[in-house]
């Protein structure tokens, strides 16, 4: 059965990463019938940031060149280290069974939420491989970092996310779609950006909607 795994961070319940996240999922959720579906909230029901005991799985794993996802368990070897694999244990199982992984996210402070950097921190350990997944990323931002921008050498939330997902995990099929100038809708300097931004998100919407369908596990 193929799985999709849909993650949301935006601190806003009603948000504009949420709304494409959510059409992405529709749509593929309808393309692969009888699939199975996790959604995470993760900004309505936080993963705590990584402990001490969370490092010392980390280092047994590393230490003893363990790279087979299904032998992390043999680092549970103290209470403090059950506790903390309590945590990782269906946080990875969810990530590991996905086919897809679909990661809503807003740019904050020209990176992620701290909210899905403490999920990537509990989810990753040394050398570990997510090869053969396929990651969506639908994002909104306030401004516009496109190629050519001015604000582009700031994107440090795609830039992440694509090094890291591609230089740690192995994942090269990595798909981001923003919406851009999300600001223009609330900064009065930015209103004469308003129809860019409409025009960033329809196109953004359309294009979720049909890389949705496209996607057959
Ligand atoms: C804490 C915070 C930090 C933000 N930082 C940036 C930023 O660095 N660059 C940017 O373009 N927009 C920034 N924004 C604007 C958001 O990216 C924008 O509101 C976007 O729509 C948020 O996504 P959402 O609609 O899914 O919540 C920030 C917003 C918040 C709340």
């Amino acid at each position: 059965m193929s799985m999709l795994l849909h993650l949301d961070a935006s601190a806003r319940r009603t948000s504009f990463s949420r709304t494409l996240s959510r059409a992405y999922a529709d749509a593929w959720l309808a393309a692969n019938p009888g699939a199975g579906y996790v959604h995470r909230d993760l900004a309505a029901d936080p993963v705590p940031h990584i402990g001490e005991a969370w490092t010392e799985l980390c280092d047994h794993v590393l230490e003893n060149e363990i790279t087979d996802i299904a032998r992390y368990e043999e680092a549970v070897l103290t209470p403090a280290r059950r506790e903390a694999w309590a945590i990782v244990k269906p946080l990875l199982d969810e990530v590991v069974a996905a086919d897809v992984v679909l990661i809503g996210t807003p740019m904050y402070n020209f990176s992620i939420p701290s909210s899905l950097k403490a999920w990537i921190d509990q989810i990753t350990f040394p050398k570990m491989s997510l090869k053969g997944r396929s990651f969506v990323v639908t994002g909104a931002r306030g401004g516009a970092y496109g190629p050519g921008t001015p604000r582009e050498p700031y994107d440090h939330e795609e830039r992440y996310l694509r090094d890291f997902f591609k230089g740690h995990f192995a994942v090269e099929d990595v798909t981001f779609v923003h919406a851009e100038l999300v600001n223009a809708r609330i900064d009065p300097a930015l209103r004469h950006l308003r129809d860019k931004h409409e025009e960033s998100l329809a196109t953004a919407l359309e294009t979720v909607s049909s890389l949705g369908s496209e996607t057959r596990s």
